[in-house]
């Protein structure tokens, strides 16, 4: 399988409730590895930008609000099929719909706070990736 990066993000719930470190545990103990990191509050205009896409969706305004409603901490996590990976560790968008044992049902308390933030694929990776890291904050791990 090959080796990709998808961007990660502990949102602001998760990190209210001070569980970046157990969550870093699940990617780490998954076999994923943190090639970048940086915690930032976004701005309203932060979130809008990364969120564009969704635009258009009802939910568009509360999820930006949410987002820019406290600290972050966004990762580049690498490894073997990263992204879908990743993906399976978060679980289900809406955490009542989330597998058990997924970061969404440990850590997640509601469709619109739900701890994590995964790229859905390659294209949306490397553009997520680019929109928070330059080339020189991101680290290729050492074999
Ligand atoms: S996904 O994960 O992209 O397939 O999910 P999707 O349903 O397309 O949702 C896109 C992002 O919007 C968030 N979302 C919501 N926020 C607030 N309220 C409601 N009802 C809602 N529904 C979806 C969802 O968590 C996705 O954000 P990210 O940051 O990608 O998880």
């Amino acid at each position: 399988m090959a080796v990709e990066r998808t961007l990660s993000i502990i949102k602001p719930d998760a990190v209210r409730k001070n569980v970046i470190g157990a969550i870093l545990s699940r990617f780490e103990g998954a076999g994923l590895r943190i090639a970048a990191a940086k915690m930032l509050h976004l701005s309203r205009e932060d979130a809008g930008g990364f969120y564009a896409v969704h635009e258009a969706r009802p939910f568009y305004g509360e999820l930006c609000d949410f987002m820019s409603s406290g600290p972050v901490l966004i990762l580049v996590l690498e490894g073997e099929g990263a992204i879908a990976k990743n993906r399976d560790l978060m679980g289900a968008t809406n955490p009542k719909d989330a597998a058990a044992g997924t970061i969404r049902a440990d850590f997640a308390d509601s469709i619109d706070a739900n701890a994590v933030h995964g790229s859905d694929g390659a294209e949306t990776a490397a553009w997520e990736i680019a929109y928070f890291f330059g080339q020189r904050e991101i680290f290729r791990a050492e074999s």
